[in-house]
Formats: structure tokens, sequence, C-alpha cells
């Protein structure tokens, strides 16, 4: 009977440091242009992946008898958030960045105030969410006219974003009058 060879050792992490070194991506753009698209879209993915946190922090501690429409409405904001997080980071490792999501760098570099802790009355709810969404859309409007002079692709897809972050904000502030 043949005795059972012993599986293959690996040192992950010189595997890692060796796929590392060998992976570059060479898009059509320059890779300076690419480079600087990449850091732009890294606070994008921060901001977006921070108000995707936040909107679960209101969908949970509403309040009040609009509590069930302020519940489903934020878990919409939050599968939006999720997806303009993933299609900047996408964007940024297309052009040939690499993008950090970690919840430590999302945690320093977010320019959002945390949510409010403990339950959250629906007006107070809204409020808190609407001064978010409407500090990211003027933040992602900011990037709109930046990449205007970088790149029209990436550009397009932000205002995109842009489109979706103003329907929010009208969704949104439609209750508070
Ligand atoms: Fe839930």
């Amino acid at each position: 009977m043949q005795e059972a060879q012993p599986a293959t050792e690996y040192n992950l992490d010189t595997v890692q440091i060796e796929e590392r070194a060998m992976t570059v991506i060479e898009s059509a753009l320059a890779a300076d242009v690419g480079h600087e698209i990449g850091s732009r879209l890294q606070q994008l993915l921060v901001e977006f992946t921070d108000l995707s946190l936040q909107a679960k922090q209101v969908h949970w501690h509403v309040t009040g008898p609009t509590f069930e429409s302020i519940h489903l409405q934020m878990d919409r904001l939050v599968a939006d958030a999720r997806i303009w997080a993933d299609t900047v980071a996408e964007r940024a490792v297309t052009l040939g960045s690499t993008v950090d999501g970690n919840a430590a760098t999302v945690a320093a570099g977010s320019k959002l105030q945390p949510m409010t802790l403990g339950y959250l009355p629906s007006s107070a709810a809204v409020g808190e969410i609407t001064r978010r969404v409407r500090q990211v859309a003027v933040e992602v409007r900011t990037e709109v006219q930046a990449l205007g002079d970088l790149d029209p692709v990436t550009q397009d897809l932000v205002i995109g974003i842009a489109e979706a972050l103003d329907k929010h904000l009208w969704m949104l502030q439609a209750q508070l009058s």
C-alpha cells in the first residue's frame, strides 16, 4: 500500500507577496491619471461604506408610527450605498489602483459624523440620515466636476451615483414636512 503523500506546503506570505508583485493592470488611461482617479474613488468608497453602515444603524433604531416605512427605506439606501461602494472600488481597480475597504480605514477616513446611538424617533432618524446623504451628495458632485478633466467614463459612472443620491435625498426630505 502506497503511503499518502504530504500535501504541498505553501508559505502563504510568500505567495501573497509574489502574486502582488506580478499583478499590473494597465487600462487605456495613462497610469498617473488612473492613480489620481483611484485615490478620488477611494474616498468615495469610504463615504459610501460609512453611509451604508449608518443607514443600517437607523434601520435598527427608528421608532414611531412610520417605523416600517423608514425601516424599509433604510434598507434600500443600504443596498444602494453598497452597490455604489462596489462600483467605485471596481472602477479604481479597473484603472490600475488598489483600494482599501477595511473597517479601520473607513472609520479613520470617513468625513461623516457617526450616527447618534440609541433609539431614534422617526423625524430625528430622517433628519440625521438626510444630513449625511446630502453631505455625500455634495461630495459626489464635487468629484463629478473633478473627474470631468480626468476621465469622462469614470465621470459618467459617478454622475449615475449622484442621480441616485439626489433621489434618496428627495424621498427623505419629503417625509420631513
Ligand atoms: Fe433588517
